[in-house]
This record gives structure tokens, sequence and C-alpha cells, in this order.
């Protein structure tokens, strides 16, 4: 991100030309910004490059006003400036010239591009992006839970009718009711949100679902037909991978639906229709509340998909009162914090650690020890507990940390069978269970009770112990919480 500082009359820097997914916010200077009109010229003209393929071109009209410009990869990074942004598209280039005129230019031109590009007002709030009393982004998204997610479902979900309508899918709907198969492509936790979902997608759509991290699915070509939909969930809405699987799948005319958290990124443009999954800006590199919000997301389409189903009326509506218990049961799972702080002070000198679960909860396993690992730099492994048997029972030991989630659902018997070849071992499980889970908890070195959701639900409660043992550990470890070495929030390269 660079900023330029220039006067319509005296321009005191010239930046480079700026390329690819970036977010251009205009203001003026000075307090009233109607004095300040950036305008868009009809006139095509050519700044500080050798061809004539500007598009667009706005310059700050009035006397004797400044404008700033900022150049970001992500609106969040400027809204405490202004909240008018241009965003840009692949193969545009910005340039800031003499006179402060903005100019942008297509690098190749093609039949269908447009002259306009729109400014665009935020609804962003500034104490949205701010860490208020919290030390990291991070710790402040992942205590924002109980706001977020009934963010994500404010307006969606009427509670007393349990009627759920996503707007943005609605006229969709018969489409897709007839599709082939739901295909789910992502990559890291928002693939994790499409795992954790897959389950309950089978049960109330009764429709065949793939699932797939873009970056493998583009190197298959796999088949794609004109029948089939595709979910591209992303929270940034510009990774890299998955833009280009969703192209892929797009030039094969399969219905691309978006489930993003930016509102204007290249998924959600380039989607035929979609979700914002309304988490609110995630700063911190580790996705904390923009995971709960996307498989809240999907648990609504997979609502909807059923309403008119009437032997599916008891699920929905266990579903949609879990729903609305959700928000008071994080804020009890939140209250574990200094429980789990305790817990981390035990296992942050260790090099590895396992997590294991199964059913639901698999998605919550792979999702918590990517957060270890991206966070802490410790190895960590979400392992499927039905394959411990397959090789990873070979890495038990006592000194071997592992975490095993023990839900009251389905797979709970499965799942004290692995407790007990762990044990067998000599290791010393954390548990997290239901509360009041006596048969569980005796196995535990330590224990982590959390309350009782819907199966489809609980792992939105599980993950969240996870995020706050990563978040501990890290602190400990004295790594940078929210921006991880060699990690970026928005990964819009291959
Ligand atoms: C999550 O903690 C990671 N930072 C990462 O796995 C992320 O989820 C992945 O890069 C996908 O990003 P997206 O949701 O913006 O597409």
């Amino acid at each position: 991100m660079f900023a330029t500082r220039t006067t319509p009359h005296h321009v005191t820097c010239h930046p480079p030309p700026c390329m690819g997914l970036l977010c251009v916010a205009c203001s003026a200077a000075g307090e009233d910004t109607s004095d300040h009109r950036i305008s868009m010229g009809g006139e095509l003209k050519a700044v500080g490059l050798p061809r004539t393929n500007s598009t667009a071109e706005f310059a700050p009209l009035g006397d004797d006003k400044e404008v700033e410009y900022f150049f970001a990869s992500d609106a969040s990074a400027i809204v405490e400036h202004t909240d008018r942004v241009i965003y840009l598209l692949d193969d545009d280039v910005a340039t800031v010239g003499a006179e402060g005129i903005l100019t942008i230019h297509r690098l190749k031109r093609s039949v269908d591009d447009t002259h306009n590009r729109e400014i665009t007002t935020l609804k962003m709030e500034i104490q949205e992006i701010m860490k208020g009393s919290y030390t990291s982004f991070m710790q402040k998204e992942i205590f924002e839970q109980p706001e977020s997610v009934v963010n994500t479902m404010r307006g969606r979900i009427n509670f007393d009718s349990e009627v759920v309508v996503l707007g943005g899918i609605k006229d969709y709907l018969g489409e897709i009711r007839r599709c082939r198969r739901l295909l789910l492509i992502a990559c890291g936790t928002s693939y994790h949100s499409a795992i954790a979902t897959r389950q309950l997608l089978e049960e109330l759509t009764e429709l065949p679902v793939m699932i797939d991290l873009a970056s493998d699915f583009i190197d298959r070509s796999t088949p794609i037909f004109r029948d089939d939909v595709c979910f591209f969930i992303s929270q940034s809405g510009e990774t890299a991978d998955t833009l280009m699987a969703l192209r892929y799948c797009k030039s094969r005319n399969a219905l691309i639906v978006g489930v993003t958290n930016t509102v204007g990124s290249s998924i959600c443009r380039e989607s035929h229709c979609g979700v914002h999954i309304n988490a609110g800006p995630e700063i911190g590199v580790a996705s904390t509340k923009a995971y709960t919000s996307q498989v809240i997301s999907l648990v609504m389409f997979a609502l909807m998909m059923a309403e008119d189903r009437i032997s599916s009326q008891p699920r929905r509506s266990e579903i949609i009162q879990g729903l609305k218990n959700l928000p008071d049961q994080i804020k009890e799972v939140l209250a574990l914090d200094d429980e789990i702080k305790d817990i981390s002070k035990h296992v942050y000198e260790k090099k590895s650690m396992l997590v294991l679960g199964r059913g639901y909860n698999y998605a919550t396993c792979m999702e918590g020890a990517l957060k270890i690992k991206e966070i802490t730099y410790m190895h960590s492994e979400g392992i499927l507990a039905g394959e411990l048997k397959h090789g990873p029972l070979a890495l038990v030991d006592k000194g071997m940390p592992i975490i095993m989630l023990c839900m009251r659902d389905n797979t709970y018997t499965k799942t004290m069978n692995a407790v007990q070849q762990v044990t067998a071992r000599e290791g010393q499980p954390i548990i997290i269970c239901n509360k009041g889970d006596k048969e569980s908890a005796k196995f535990g070195s330590r224990v982590l009770e959390i309350p009782k959701t819907v199966d489809c639900l609980q792992g939105l409660l599980a993950v969240i112990p996870l995020q706050l043992l990563s978040y501990h550990v890290a602190l400990l470890r004295g790594c940078n919480v929210d921006c991880p070495r060699n990690l970026a929030k928005s990964v819009t390269v291959e």
C-alpha cells in the first residue's frame, strides 16, 4: 500500500503505476468533503504510460483544494482516511499524475471493457477496524463472535416462523434444486467450512456434495457440467486459486455461487449469485470469526433448500432453535479463556500438537490444527479419529500433546474408542466434551466442557477453545498473532 498527497496545482509525489487487485480510495483533505468532488472524465487521456488505453479519469474539482489518494489491497486498510473507494479490475493500471488526476488504464483491452469505474461509499465503521481494549485483532475477532454470528443471521432467519431467506440466492433456488450436484471449492479455513457443512448439505439437499481445495481442483481439470452448482467460499473474495477455479467452472456454464465476507470483491463480482457472510472486517491473518460465519451461511443455505420437505421439518426446527441459542453459548465458551490460557502454559514449549475428532468435528480438528500451525509455528495435525489406527497412532506417547473432541453425537462411541487407544499408549489427552459428560472427562489430563447444541452446530462451539489455545500459545512463544511470518491476509497469487 502507498499513499500520496497532491493538490490540483502542485504534485508533491508521483507514485509508480499500480496494478492488480488494488482498492483506490479518494478523499479530499479538509473538513467538508462535498467541496472536493471527484469527477470522472469522459475524455480518454494517457498519463505517464506510453499506451493510450486509459479507461477512466478522476480529477479533483474546485479551487485550491487538496486531494489524497490511498492505494491498498483491502478497504479496511484505508477506512480511517476515507469511505470513498474505487475497486480496480484485473489488468487495470492506476496512476496519479500532475494536477491530482487519477487515471485508470487497461493493460489489455477487450470488447466488453467498460469505461466506468464507480466510486463506492464504504459502509464499514472505523471502530470495526480498531483493536479497542484488545491486544490484537485476532483476540478481538475471537471475542466478537457472539455478535458476528448474529450479524450473519440478521434479517435472514425468522426464529418464530422458522423461515430462512438468503436474499442473494432465493431467485436461484429452483435451479439449484434441479442441479446434478453441489461443489464447494475453497482454500484454508474457508475449505474447512465446506468440510464442516458437507454432511448437513447432503442430508438436507439430498444432492451429491463434492468439496475441493481450489489449488487441487485447478490442477486436475475436473469435469464440470452446466447443471452443476459451484460454491466458492472465501473470506477475502480475492484468493487467486479460488478465483481461478471459479472462472474455470463459469466457462463451463455451471451456476456460480459466491460466499464471501467482502462486498465488491472479485469473487462477489464474478459470481451469478451469493451470500455475504456479514462477519465484519477480519484483520488478523488467522481467520476466526469468518469461519463461524461461513459455516452458519452454509447451514442457512441447507435450511432453505429443505423448507418445502415435510419430513425435514423437525430437523430444520431443531437447527433453527440451535442457531438462536448460539450467541449465548459462544459467550459461555469464551468464558473458558482463563482455563485455556492455563493449559497453554503446559503445551507451548512442545514441538507438535495433534487434534483428533470425527464426524462433524473432523472440520473442527482441521481448523484448530491450522490455527495452531499458522500463528504458533508449532507443527500441528488435525486427524480424523477413524484414521488413528492407520498411522498416526505411532506418534502417540506420554509427551505428545493431544486434543480430543468427544461430542455427544452419533460418533461418540467410536471417538471414545480412539480415546482409549490413546490412553493405552500413555497418551494424556486434553478432552473437549459436552458439559456434564463425566464419562469423557475421566480420560482427560485436562478437560474443557462446552455447552451442548445440535450435532451440526457443535463445531461452532468446539472450534473456539482451539482458536483461544492457539492465540495463547502464540503469545507465550513470542509470535506476532496478527501477522504470522510468511503469510498474507489475501493470497492473490497462485
Ligand atoms: C486462515 O487462518 C488462513 N489465513 C487461510 O487459510 C485462509 O483461510 C485462506 O488463505 C483462504 O482465504 P480466503 O478465505 O480469503 O479465500
